[in-house]
């Protein structure tokens, strides 16, 4: 009989709760943004998200279970939750609800480390990932490029040594008076624009460390001279395809570092960039290697790369204590 793992991530501003089974089939998904909030705000206020979680984590999970007509005791395997990293208020959240139901149905309750969920959601809808891999994961928290082999063992090659290169594309869209979180419309502008204005590529020819801290006061100074308003559009594309030729130059370096690679994972929010994604389909296609990506909706945060996640945890055997934590590094489970 098929089961479901119902995976929750409340890490940072979505409440997100789902049911995957093993083979990456999405049965449902409940997702509350707090976008409104956010938007209200220019960001996300750790206090207000927290708040939010309590309010929205059980009409998510109650809807979940009622839509997907499934019977919690016969059809649950297990519930997965996010551990960390993240905002601590918001996982406590998450985890306290995970705990709640496992002592009240009696289920297993693993603990998730979110950057590994987010690798998981390159398996939804059945994809199957090929080891060892590149993986360039790019989110509003993290930017890294890591190399993973047929053990699920993580080696860290590089991260950004400043802003994460989802905050770039937040915060430059704050200085466009963009809403919040502003990467999807970026991306949006950028295609109705010319690349035309020069912007610095900061590190890339120092091997596989990023920074985008600079670029982006670039933007902001580049924003303050003009005498004109600035063309939003040619502004957008240049940056988009800065941000384009600094992820390439990059994962090349990796791959030719790591000749063995057989695959390419782009995982995190930023993964839903159409650009990206495109450029990463190009790099693959020449290398002759397979790439692996989540479907659009679930590059950011979600519910089901937690519990695809769970899936992988499971047949590891790494059941790990749920307790919160702010910080975890990418090796760890
Ligand atoms: O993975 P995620 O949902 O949250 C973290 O774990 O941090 O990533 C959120 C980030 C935001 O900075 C948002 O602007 C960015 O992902 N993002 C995008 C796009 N969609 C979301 N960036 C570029 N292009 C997009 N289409
Ligand atoms: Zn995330």
């Amino acid at each position: 009989m098929k089961k479901y793992i119902l995976g929750i991530e409340t890490s940072c501003d979505d409440t997100s709760v789902a049911l995957v089974d093993s083979n990456g089939f999405v049965k449902g998904i409940q997702t509350t943004s707090q976008d409104v909030l956010n938007d209200k705000y220019g960001g996300v206020y750790p206090e207000f998200a927290s708040r939010a979680h309590v309010v929205n984590i059980i009409p998510a999970i109650d809807k979940l279970i009622l839509d997907a007509k499934i019977n919690v005791e016969k059809d649950i395997e297990a519930i997965a939750v996010t551990r960390g990293p993240g905002l601590i208020g918001s996982l406590i959240i998450g985890v306290h609800t995970a705990k709640t139901l496992g002592l009240a149905w009696s289920k297993k309750v693993i603990g998730i480390n979110h950057l590994r969920g987010h690798l998981a959601s390159a398996a939804l809808g059945g994809n199957q990932i090929v080891y060892p891999a590149i993986i360039l994961l790019v989110s509003g928290g993290h930017t890294f490029i890591a190399y993973m082999d047929e053990n699920g063992e993580i080696d860290l090659l590089g991260e950004t040594r400043d802003d994460s290169l989802g905050e770039a594309y937040d915060k430059v869209g704050r200085m466009l008076d963009l809403k919040f979180p502003a990467g999807p419309k970026i991306d949006q502008l950028a295609l109705l624009g010319k690349p035309n204005i020069k912007l610095p590529l900061p590190l890339i020819n120092e091997g596989l460390e990023f920074s985008f801290s600079g670029l982006k006061s670039s933007v902001a100074r580049l924003i303050e001279k003009s005498d004109t308003p600035i063309n939003k559009e040619d502004l957008c594309a240049s940056f988009v395809d800065v941000i384009v030729k600094i992820l390439e130059k990059k994962l090349l370096l990796a791959l030719k570092n790591k000749p063995e690679t057989k695959s390419l994972i782009l995982v995190g929010g930023v993964a839903a960039s159409k650009q990206i994604r495109a450029m990463a389909e190009n790099i693959t296609n020449a290398k002759k290697i397979e790439l692996s990506l989540p479907p659009i909706k679930w590059a950011t945060d979600n519910g089901a790369m937690i519990a695809m996640a769970g899936w992988d945890y499971l047949s590891k055997g790494k059941i790990q204590d749920s307790k919160p934590i702010a910080r975890i590094s990418l090796e760890e489970y």
